[in-house]
């Protein structure tokens, strides 16, 4: 394999990186909740349910923020079902999973586990089958400090502090078929302006995040973007986009290249937005949330409903392996070089459904390889994005895309002066050299080149194997003359870590 050839130069700033990208999802199904993050009774739960376990896994992700409840599951969330006294909740049938949702884990339980967990709540309301009044209901009971009827009930229910959720999620992918309350992006974008300016009154500090179109495979994508922003464009703060790679066909070829649309779904979306923008003649900049992204292989998969009305059932489980891991790095790298404009990401889920963190229920615990992926983007991805200039790297042609390059990377500059370098070798079967040419970075030493990669693309962990996948730090970058010189493994994702030598 050619040398793939890179340039790094210290005044090539995309823009700071959003703590609020390091975020994740969580939502009431299948064994995401229900023993996934609580499990009353299992040896490893505290006192609250809150599985101890899992939270180790989580905790160490550093996580800023986590969407909550959803997902398909909003379109017929009733908050108040979810509050209050846990014998009196009624138990609900809960159409977008085909479960039984007992409502055991609502909005103060998750509140709870978030303070362990050390993240934001990122809240979501249903717009689908309710409205403005449920909206701002359920932003009184979260919100309000107290003196007002659902602040009042909030107060009862043990929780004489507000939550002061900052972050509002204006219901999900309402331009999906499979949505309950499917509508168009006119009609959408007027409902969700009304409860923008709502429960923006009941709250200055409150920002909303307003459903774009659930994937850009959607016929709907973009006009259903452009129709909602146009009715609310000054009333809301992000757009919500969404997206999902998968190898269902097992083109893996095809699968490695496909990062490189997530690159272009985030450039429409910015210009789908700064089109409206500029209709308006706005001087609000409106940024985007990439609130629910991962790769994920059953979907679309009738399997989903063979657990009809149960309850933590195993819905979605997907098991992850190191091509995974590699896949979803390098949708990590695409919102580092979009971070201008991407200021919430989640990566969907955070336990068991389409996750990277696995548990059996009265068992264990234990983590893909993309876990790893996720906790060194969380780790190393602090500090400012640096434009790679990419000279030259060797390519490939797969069924559906031509010129993949081998190579794609991103980089940080950490306010404490180190670098970060993320690179992904996209090759099943060649390491792939890497030279970079760093300018204006002084006397910087290599600290730590870390490696995830694995004999076999398909090798993962499990519960009785579950240190098959890890990352090591037996890199061999090497700095010379200001230039870098690293191999990376075959499909490998890489963190090189440079520090001044004087660090
Ligand atoms: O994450 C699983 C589902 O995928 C979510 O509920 C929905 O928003 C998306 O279609």
């Amino acid at each position: 394999m050619t040398t793939a050839k890179v340039v790094l130069d210290q005044d090539y700033k995309i823009a700071p990186v959003d703590p609020k990208v390091f975020g994740s999802f969580v939502e009431p199904l299948g064994r995401c909740i229900y023993s996934g993050l609580y499990e009353p009774g299992h040896p490893k739960s505290d006192k609250n349910g809150f599985r101890t376990d899992v939270l180790e896994y989580t905790k160490a992700l550093n996580l800023s923020i986590n969407r909550f409840p959803g997902g398909n599951y909003t379109s017929t969330y009733r908050w108040e079902d979810s509050v209050g006294c846990k014998e009196n909740r009624p138990r609900r049938v809960e159409i977008a999973w085909q479960s039984i949702e007992p409502n055991q884990f609502g909005i103060n339980e998750f509140a709870d586990w978030s303070k362990l967990n050390g993240s934001d709540i990122m809240m979501t309301v249903n717009l689908a089958t309710r409205g403005v009044l449920e909206a701002m209901d359920c932003v009184e009971y979260c919100n309000f400090e107290k003196g007002s009827y659902w602040s009042d009930l909030r107060i009862a229910h043990g929780y004489r502090e507000p939550h002061h959720f900052k972050y509002w999620c204006l219901t999900n992918e309402i331009d999906g078929r499979w949505q309950i309350g499917q509508t168009t992006g006119s009609v959408y974008g007027r409902l969700a302006r009304e409860t923008s300016k709502a429960i923006k009154l009941i709250d200055l500090d409150i920002k909303t995040v307003l459903a774009g179109s659930s994937a850009p495979t959607q016929p709907t994508f973009p006009s259903f973007d452009y129709e909602a922003l146009d009715e609310a464009y000054d009333h809301i703060d992000y757009l919500s986009v969404h997206q999902y790679l998968s190898n269902i066909k097992g083109n893996t070829l095809d699968y490695l290249a496909k990062p490189m649309v997530t690159n272009q779904f985030l450039e429409d979306t910015v210009a789908v937005i700064d089109t409206v923008k500029a209709k308006h003649r706005s001087t609000k900049k409106v940024n985007i949330s990439f609130d629910e992204f991962n790769t994920w292989h059953t979907l679309g998969s009738i399997g989903r409903f063979d657990h009809r009305w149960e309850t933590a059932a195993p819905l979605l489980e997907d098991t992850y392996t190191q091509l995974d891991a590699v896949v979803l790095g390098m949708m990590f790298l695409a919102i580092l070089r979009h971070c201008d404009r991407v200021k919430i990401a989640c990566v969907s889920e955070l336990c068991n459904c389409i996750s990277h963190i696995r548990t059996r229920t009265g068992g264990g615990v234990w983590v893909y390889p993309p876990y790893y992926t996720w906790l060194l983007f969380s780790k190393y991805a602090r500090g400012t994005s640096l434009l790679p200039v990419v000279k030259e790297s060797p390519k490939f042609d797969s069924e559906n895309f031509t010129d993949v390059p081998y190579l794609d990377i991103a980089a940080i500059v950490e306010d404490e002066g180190g670098l970060n370098i993320f690179a992904a070798n996209r090759s099943l079967e060649e390491k792939l050299p890497l030279e970079i040419q760093l300018r204006g970075f002084e006397n910087l030493k290599v600290a730590e080149h870390i490696v995830l990669e694995s004999k076999n693309a398909t090798d993962t962990n499990t519960e009785e194997n579950p240190n098959n996948v890890k990352p090591h730090s037996r890199g061999n970058a090497d700095i010379q003359d200001g230039k870098l010189n690293a191999i990376l493994p075959k499909l490998s994702w890489n963190v090189i870590r440079l520090q001044s030598q004087k660090a």
